[in-house]
């Protein structure tokens, strides 16, 4: 331990246990109620372990053991664990989309902290918007706090080969659309993929935002990388919580960690994993809480001097246990070192510098040399044109290169049913030059940013061979979706932006090299259908969702709700 103990009297905790007065009694009583002496918390660092554990969350499902790891750690280092669970999130369960949601369990993990006798923060999260959200409540709260992430599933495997979350399911459902597998085939798949605990083992949104936090100095070192299923895993854990008893000690709180080049270090760190460009949402708002200021045009600029050295699915390869056997993310750092910041701290107290001096890549061919990517640059790149005049992001990476620089005539649906009901159509009147549009998919319009933005190909086309097409939409994408799609279109066409007035036969034109993004029609086309566009409500009119419609921002401010975003800090509740 750093530094000197603190003295009870000086942890957040004591002001509802130390006092001589009426509420203390109380709050010690109800501490005798659950079998705990008072030797066993009196003075002690209490340490908060936020669980997202839940039936119906395969990403979780070991968290209920993992909760009891962490517990020894906390237990070890002389801290009291408490734990608190909370909304779970499961990116494959919850409906309509786990984006409604990020911000209510941001809210619910920051008002877990300020509310309970709370001097310390174990985060364990994982699956998708579970990371991000865990984050922005902690930052928000500032206290000492450190993630524990859930580490991805083991590779899926099937007749010899290997198969990954999300990626090879939308690679197959296509090819059983064309006809090429039968149903046998799929189910026996189906069997297959998902093969233990633990997050989705590609580098979709989960792997990306947990190595992200890792970059931000929010995990131990090489954590995120750790198979949930290695016995590294539990073991990872039980530090984690010894940590967060020291971290208390040493009032390492994420407002000493978080600076404008970490963030930038989280921004390299995306590009070169070829990682998820939901992650571009969340780091926005990761950044906004913390007070730093980011915006989109920062991607680009560093996407464009970035190359792709992770040869991970879906951009890549390989999956996140042959990442673990590379070396894992401090190998992947140590090569990244000259595109890094490594003077910046982390949770273990530590600058990065130091937590990857004697990491090595084992597998050159997971984890690539700089001047042998995967991709030379363009990881991710950020467009903007009278369709997205406050942006829209797309992985050329990922997509056919016929297709960085294309015109074609829009197809256009103004809903996702609309879209299903005709996209299977053996006479629906599209051709591989066309560009489908989807609308009415953002953060107000379906509601909640759902991740419709991978539209299918039309069947007929996939039928003639063919698995690419040029697609826009003002949704998100799965991280571990691929393709020429052009995502967040800000500001999104429910509320009139731009992309509210593409109708089917109008030209659109992309130009990754040149960032543009343009509906071909005239200036005084598009006012006269901007004028006769009609306000609409908000989708959802009660509850959290009319909550929701009233406060939540767009794409490209990181779809925080407005009164979430850093501001005058709270005062400690009140204890009467
Ligand atoms: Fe949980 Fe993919 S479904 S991480």
């Amino acid at each position: 331990m750093k530094n000197p103990k603190k003295r009870p009297e000086d942890l957040r905790s004591f002001r509802w246990f130390g006092p001589a007065d009426l509420r203390s009694f109380g709050h010690r009583s109800r501490m005798l109620q659950m079998g705990y002496d008072e030797e066993d918390f009196a003075g002690k660092p209490m340490i908060a372990i936020i669980n997202t554990w839940s039936d119906i969350n395969p990403c979780h499902a070991h968290f209920r053991a993992r909760v009891e790891d962490v517990k020894r750690g906390v237990l070890q280092a002389g801290g009291f664990p408490i734990e608190l669970p909370a909304m779970s999130l499961s990116e494959t369960f919850v409906k309509p989309s786990t984006m409604l949601y990020r911000n209510f369990l941001a809210m619910e993990t920051e008002e877990l902290i300020r509310s309970h006798p709370v001097d310390g923060v174990v985060l364990m999260g994982g699956c998708d918007k579970t990371t991000p959200a865990l984050l922005m409540g902690a930052i928000s709260a500032d206290l000492p706090a450190i993630f524990m992430p859930a580490g991805p599933m083991l590779r899926g495997a099937y007749r010899g080969e290997t198969l990954g979350s999300g990626s090879d399911v939308w690679k197959y459902w296509d090819e059983k659309r064309a006809g090429r597998i039968s149903e046998e085939d799929w189910r026996e798949m189906e069997r297959g993929i998902a093969r233990s605990f633990g997050v989705c083992m590609t580098m979709g949104t989960a792997a990306t935002m947990t190595a992200l936090a890792e970059v931000l100095g929010l995990t131990l070192p090489n954590a995120s990388s750790i198979p949930a299923a290695d016995s590294a895993h539990p073991r990872m854990a039980a530090e984690t919580g010894r940590r967060a008893v020291e971290m208390v000690f040493e009032d390492l709180k994420p407002s000493r960690l978080l600076t404008a080049a970490s963030f930038d270090n989280a921004i390299v760190a995306l590009m070169a994993l070829g990682g998820s460009t939901n992650a571009v949402i969340h780091l926005i708002a990761l950044a906004r809480r913390a007070g730093v200021a980011l915006d989109l045009q920062r991607f680009d600029t560093i996407a464009r001097r970035t190359p792709v050295i992770a040869n991970l699915r879906p951009t890549g390869q390989f999956l996140m246990e042959d990442f673990w056997y590379a070396g894992g993310l401090s190998a992947f750092l140590a090569r990244l070192a000259p595109l890094l910041d490594l003077t910046q701290r982390t949770v273990n107290g530590r600058s990065l510098e130091e937590n990857v001096a004697e990491a090595k890549v084992w597998r050159e061919e997971v984890v690539r040399p700089l001047d042998d990517p995967v991709a030379g640059r363009d990881g991710l790149a950020v467009l903007f044109g009278n369709l997205a005049p406050r942006g829209a992001v797309m992985k050329p990476a990922a997509a056919e290169p016929r297709l960085r620089r294309h015109r074609g005539p829009a197809l256009v649906f103004a809903s996702y049913d609309e879209m299903a009901g005709q996209i299977e159509r053996d006479d629906l009147s599209v051709t591989p030059d066309h560009v489908l549009v989807l609308q009415n998919a953002g953060p107000k319009g379906a509601p909640g940013m759902p991740e419709w933005g991978m539209l299918p190909i039309p069947k007929k086309l996939v039928r003639q061979g063919v698995r690419d097409m040029l697609r826009i939409s003002d949704a998100r994408m799965s991280g571990t979706s691929y393709g020429a799609c052009i995502l967040h279109v800000a500001p999104e066409s429910y509320i009139g932006g731009p992309l509210a007035f593409a109708r089917t036969g109008d030209e659109i034109g992309v130009d990754v090299e040149k960032r543009e993004l343009r509906l071909e029609v005239s200036d005084e086309e598009l006012a006269r259908r901007r004028a006769a566009f009609i306000p609409r409500p908000p989708r959802l009119k009660r509850g959290y969702g009319a909550l929701f419609a009233r406060a939540i921002g767009q794409a490209d401010e990181g779809c925080d709700f407005d009164f979430l975003e850093c501001g005058e800090p709270l005062p400690e509740p009140e204890i009467h």
